[in-house]
């Protein structure tokens, strides 16, 4: 806390000292143009390519057929612990894609909140998935996955949201929730500064002697205990190194990608309707009850505001949900089946809100 508040105003001070407001020509002549191209991709209508990754059944002979939104500085390699038993057993075919700007998936220079809809859609029906396929949002994914609630709900077999964020902006949360919440004037420093002084950003961020980010990867302020055991056995987020964001194209991506989850979107989930009014399928939260990412208190509001969600909490989770198989298994039973996982209801009614 102390500590994230001093980077803030050490930023504050630098952004009045530095003035910087230009951000360094781009490299045409960057890595990412010379490695070539090794996944599969699809070619949108606007020409961008968009990179895919297929994991479980073949689709041909799957039965539930799953896309897998990842979040900030995440790519379609994510992980989503899933038991390779369950996954044979239900026949669930996984999709996983780079979102525009990430991995091999090309940016989009006009990106937007419907965008983020748009284009699974035309991943879906490029690979032939059918009328309806589910879709499985995390963390920063959240606002992809809210785009497809609000734009093509007709095409969703189901949704489940795992451990998504939650966007200050949205008119129905109540200032009593979030004025004293520190993450909200983090983020909105952040926002300013990405908006006003991206070449500050870019110059703070490739500091050689600033800790480095996977310092930050493992600090407490951000992860609980199962979390930081949890990074100490993976490699932690490949595009938060210093190295690749001094390039230039993972730092624009993780910019406008930041700026457009945590900015105005134009419209408000909690203004949406059921979508299965006839109790067709069902749309869950997933949240971890110690996540310091997100907090359980706005999740639990988000999911009060919207009674046709099933919200389910767990006890000792933090933020990496997805690397927890059997809130894995949890998560997939509860969506395809329609099984009610008791170990995940949410603590006692008496410290919501
Ligand atoms: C909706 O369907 C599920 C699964 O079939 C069932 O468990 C649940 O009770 C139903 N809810 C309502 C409100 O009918």
């Amino acid at each position: 806390m102390v500590s994230k508040t001093a980077v803030v105003l050490l930023m504050g001070l630098l952004g009045m000292v530095f003035q910087a407001t230009q951000l360094p020509p781009p490299q045409t002549t960057g890595a990412a143009e010379h490695s070539p191209v090794t996944s599969l991709r699809i070619r949108l209508k606007d020409g961008r390519y968009l990179a895919y990754r297929e994991r479980g059944i073949p689709k041909e002979k799957a039965k539930y057929k799953i896309i897998l939104v990842h979040g900030l500085g995440s790519s379609k390699e994510m992980n989503f612990l899933a038991p390779q038993e369950l996954i044979d057993e239900l026949g669930i075919y996984f999709l996983l894609f780079d979102r525009a700007g990430y991995g091999e998936s090309d940016p989009d220079p006009k990106r937007t909140v419907k965008g983020e809809a748009l284009d699974i859609q035309e991943l879906a029906d490029q690979l032939q998935l059918g009328s309806q396929f589910y879709v499985i949002g995390v963390s920063m994914g959240s606002y992809s996955t809210w785009s497809c609630l609000k734009y093509i709900p007709d095409r969703l077999a189901g949704v489940a949201f795992v451990v998504p964020t939650v966007n200050y902006w949205w008119p129905s949360l109540p200032d009593s929730l979030i004025r004293e919440d520190y993450r909200r004037k983090l983020v909105q420093w952040s926002i300013w500064f990405a908006n006003y002084a991206p070449g500050l950003v870019y110059w703070w961020a490739t500091q050689k002697w600033l800790p480095s980010t996977s310092g930050l990867e493992r600090n407490p302020l951000f992860f609980n205990d199962r979390d930081i055991d949890i990074l100490k056995t993976i490699s932690g987020f490949p595009m938060l190194t210093k190295d690749k964001l001094r390039e230039r194209g993972v730092f624009d991506t993780l910019r406008r990608d930041f700026m457009l989850a945590f900015g105005k979107w134009g419209f408000d989930p909690m203004d949406l309707s059921n979508p299965y009014p006839q109790n067709e399928s069902s749309v869950h939260i997933w949240q971890g009850y110690e996540d310091k990412v997100v907090p359980f208190q706005l999740q639990r509001f988000v999911s009060g505001k919207l009674p046709w969600i099933r919200y389910h909490e767990v006890p000792d989770g933090g933020h990496l949900l997805v690397y927890y198989s059997s809130v894995c298994e949890a998560i997939l039973r509860a969506l395809l089946l329609r099984e009610e996982p008791v170990s995940y209801r949410p603590r006692t009614a008496r410290d919501w809100y």
